[in-house]
């Protein structure tokens, strides 16, 4: 791909441009020549932002889960960011108490995110995940039968991996069903990268007014669904503004990442056939293959973003106080001393603790969604369109090496009629 810029981010959760050259990927399922060449001269290398700006890139497992777990290592880049804190006070206030940020937890600290964090954790409960599973089956079995009834060729970006997470979020925010072609619109825009700014920006305060509309309607007629949950939650008491950055947060962070993996996953997984043919002999290898997918693909390729609050010793690399610290989720998760041939993809590999999901107090708070919505959906795609392959040379998949999240921007395929 070309030398394009990082875009800039909609995706406020998994933020920051590094250079490009450690994104950008010739081959879609190799990590980029110049990130690896890095990772072999040491887990921890001094290297430097677009901006000019130093930053630390870890790229071996155990460094990155030691500062992950790191309570010296800040996710709140308005406190501790190098450049936030040459603003003048006045206008760090500002930003700090903007409303687009309660909520946020994301980029918080503990105490603060430790507070929201139970409060998220307590509504994802074991009874909304085994309700979410037959919903996620249902909304997967509609989509396969919609693209069966459509012929016998697809582009399964739009077609699948968008719809599918879009839908499960509306059962997890309780978007209702008149509503759900405004929200799947307004979602499908987040991701899109020729929006011109304007577009963009009014499609962003669409989305807003429509989660303050869903939390309005939710305070006056609660449902099963989180937002109920979470007004209902007496000892929260969160405002709107808190409700509709944790909505937005869970949208942002939930869907580019799920969709990503099923587009991507379902690439990788058409370009090793021996692998595929194991999963249709054996579907219930899937929820394995899941984790072996999640290692090796690690589509958060833009890494992990932390800042030292004071200064902190790493693999005898000494990191000033303020020092940005980025963890390569790719390289990690492909580092030799933690794994065995780790640039082999092996769908029956043991399960490890891999980083595609973060570690420490930040680790995803949807990964168990995810794996359900990932397994159901690869197991349904391989068992009901038969032959599936690509409809193009897998040269001419368009990646996504310029995005946040890495996957691809569409996925042509084709299958016998059954
Ligand atoms: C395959 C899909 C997914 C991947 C690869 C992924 C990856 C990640 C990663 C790497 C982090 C850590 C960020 C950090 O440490 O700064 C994270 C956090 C988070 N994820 Fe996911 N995620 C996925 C799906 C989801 C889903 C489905 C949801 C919600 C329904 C979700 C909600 C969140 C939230 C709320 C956080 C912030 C947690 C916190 O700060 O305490 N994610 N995710």
């Amino acid at each position: 791909m070309t030398n394009t810029e990082t875009k800039p981010a909609n995706n406020d959760a998994l933020r920051a441009p590094v250079p490009v050259e450690l994104l950008d990927r010739d081959d879609p399922f190799t990590p980029p020549a110049p990130l690896t060449a890095l990772a072999e001269k040491g887990p921890v290398n001094k290297a430097t932002l677009p901006g000019g700006d130093p930053f630390w890139l870890v790229t071996g497992y155990e460094e990155a889960r030691a500062v992950l777990a790191d309570p010296r290592m800040s996710a709140d880049r308005f406190q501790y960011h190098p450049r936030f804190k040459e603003l003048p006070e006045a206008l760090r206030e500002k930003l700090r108490d903007d409303k687009s940020r309660a909520g946020s937890f994301i980029n918080m600290d503990p105490p603060e995110h430790t507070r929201y964090r139970r409060m998220l954790t307590g509504q994802f409960t074991l009874r909304r995940m085994r309700q979410l599973t037959d919903r996620i089956q249902e909304i997967v079995t509609e989509r396969l039968d919609a693209l069966l009834a459509s012929g016998n060729s697809a582009d399964l970006v739009p077609a699948f991996a968008q719809p599918v997470p879009t839908l499960v979020m509306c059962e997890l925010l309780g978007v209702g069903y008149e509503e759900r072609e405004e929200f799947q619109r307004t979602t499908a825009n987040l991701l899109r990268m020729d929006l011109p700014a304007a577009e963009a920006v009014a499609n962003m305060e669409a989305q807003r007014a429509f989660m303050q509309s869903l939390i309005t309607h939710k305070r006056a007629h609660p449902s099963d669904d989180m937002i109920s949950g979470l007004i209902h939650d007496a000892d929260a008491a969160l405002s709107d503004d808190e409700l509709i950055n944790i909505a937005n947060l869970l949208l942002i962070a939930g869907h580019e990442t799920t969709s990503n993996m099923l587009g991507l996953g379902t690439f990788v997984l058409l370009q090793h056939p021996s692998q595929l043919a194991t999963l249709r002999a054996d579907p219930s290898l899937m929820s394995d293959a899941v984790e072996e997918l999640l290692r090796f693909l690690s589509i958060v390729h833009t890494g992990i973003f932390r800042f030292a609050k004071e200064e902190v010793e790493l693999a005898g690399e000494l990191l000033p106080a303020g020092a940005t610290v980025v963890i390569s989720v790719v390289a990690a998760n492909r580092d030799k001393q933690q794994w065995s041939d780790p640039d082999l993809l092996d769908v029956t590999r043991a399960r490890g603790p891999h980083l595609a999901f973060g570690h420490g107090v930040h680790q995803c708070l949807g990964q168990q969604l995810a794996r359900i919505e990932m397994t159901i959906a690869y197991n349904e795609l391989l068992r009901r369109l038969p032959n599936l392959r690509l409809s193009v040379p897998a040269e001419e998949i368009p990646l996504r090496n310029d995005m946040l999240t890495y996957g691809v921007h569409a996925l042509p395929v084709t299958w016998d009629t059954p």
